[in-house]
């Protein structure tokens, strides 16, 4: 059996259908599968049901997060979208006060006009979930370090309290990945990637995961997966099985990097604030004032200004006017995004090349 990361990161996917020898799983560029006879199935009928290239990188996936089962999705916000189908009026849910502004926008905007109620909070307060929860209260969605502010909820804590009130906990663990954390182990029930983000690591495929604990919540989001119909296209999914490959050594060096430049950024004096979890390659910071972090956003050159994260080119983002764009003003202040934040997602570059071209848009965004 295959334990370590990085072992399962390259040799997790298997093609059980291989019969030449194929060292990678080959992209099954099929829409439908003909039957050998009637009422009989090859075990894949249909691409948007199962696909043999996307099934290798669910179970891949499944593998690493230690999850019964995983779906893959064509964007992280179609995972999203499908999680919520599982939401019904009246139910209530706590959500980490910090997350994705694309998740907020969905839960907001979209979800509880069917009438779910949804409640923001630091979920890292173990005793202000406690206070929270009620009867209606039916799912906990975490997303732990948060984005951009890096609040972290202790997965385990939080998870023995669902069990103990019958709340489903989910876990977005798209910036810290499997290789640093694997909710399902600690307790959750379902866990939500951007496999946009690390997993593929490239920044050239948009992909989305849900992984499932058991095999009820399994079958209630495969039938939700087949009927709605946001699957990951075939070559899409080889792509992401590619980018998994360099997954754990990805996240080496990024975290080596991010520690370097978080350590960095605390020492400049035009710096007023770092955020940085210790892993994975996130980091938030702050300047004094409005027009340094947007000179820094115009200066970079090896890091260039983007949304997303996680690939192996760094990236800057300025959370005001991108992710969090449609979190309503009041509560982006509240939670300390405003216009002095950049957030920054190291890659694999040298990080000397990276320290010098933030040593060099500060000193010009300084003059
Ligand atoms: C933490 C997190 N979850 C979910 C998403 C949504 O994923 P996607 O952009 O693949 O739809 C994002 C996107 O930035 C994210 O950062």
């Amino acid at each position: 059996m295959l334990q370590n990361i990085n072992t399962l990161c390259v040799h997790g996917a298997k093609d059980k259908n291989n019969t030449t020898g194929a060292i990678t799983i080959p992209v099954y560029q099929s829409a439908t599968f003909s039957h050998p006879c009637v009422g009989q199935s090859t075990g894949y009928d249909y691409s948007r049901l199962q696909n043999p290239t996307r099934e290798a990188l669910e179970n891949a996936v499944a593998v690493l997060e230690s999850g019964y089962d995983a779906m893959a999705f064509s964007s992280g916000m179609a995972a999203m979208t499908i999680l919520c189908e599982l939401f019904n009026p009246n139910d209530h849910i706590i959500a980490s006060q910090d997350l994705y502004g694309g998740s907020v926008r969905l839960l907001d905007n979209v979800v509880k006009k069917n009438g779910v109620l949804v409640d923001y909070l630091n979920t890292g307060d173990i005793d202000a979930v406690k206070e929270k929860i009620r009867s209606e209260t039916k799912f906990i969605f975490v997303e732990t370090p948060t984005n951009p502010m890096m609040q972290i909820t202790d997965i385990a804590k939080i998870s023995a309290v669902c069990k103990e009130k019958n709340i489903l906990l989910i876990v977005d663990n798209t910036f810290l990945t499997p290789v640093y954390q694997k909710p399902i182990e600690l307790g959750a029930d379902i866990v939500l990637h951007s496999g946009t983000k690390y997993l593929g690591g490239h920044n050239d495929t948009l992909a989305g995961f849900l992984v499932t604990a058991n095999e009820e919540l399994s079958e209630k989001l495969r039938y939700l997966y087949k009927t709605i119909g946001a699957c990951l296209a075939p070559w899409d999914s080889f792509l992401i099985l590619r980018g998994i490959k360099t997954l754990a050594i990805r996240m080496e060096r990024i975290t080596e990097n991010a520690k370097k430049i978080a350590d960095w950024l605390g020492e400049q004096s035009a710096v007023k604030t770092v955020l940085y979890s210790g892993q994975s390659g996130m980091i938030s910071f702050k300047t004094y004032d409005a027009d340094t972090a947007k000179k820094i956003l115009e200066k970079v050159k090896v890091i260039q200004y983007a949304e997303s994260l996680g690939g192996v080119e760094s990236l800057i983002t300025y959370p005001v006017l991108q992710t969090h764009a449609d979190v309503p003003l009041e509560k982006r202040l509240a939670l300390g995004i405003d216009e002095t934040l950049l957030r920054l997602s190291v890659g694999i570059e040298h990080v000397d090349d990276l320290i010098a071209d933030l040593e060099k848009s500060v000193a010009d965004a300084d003059s």
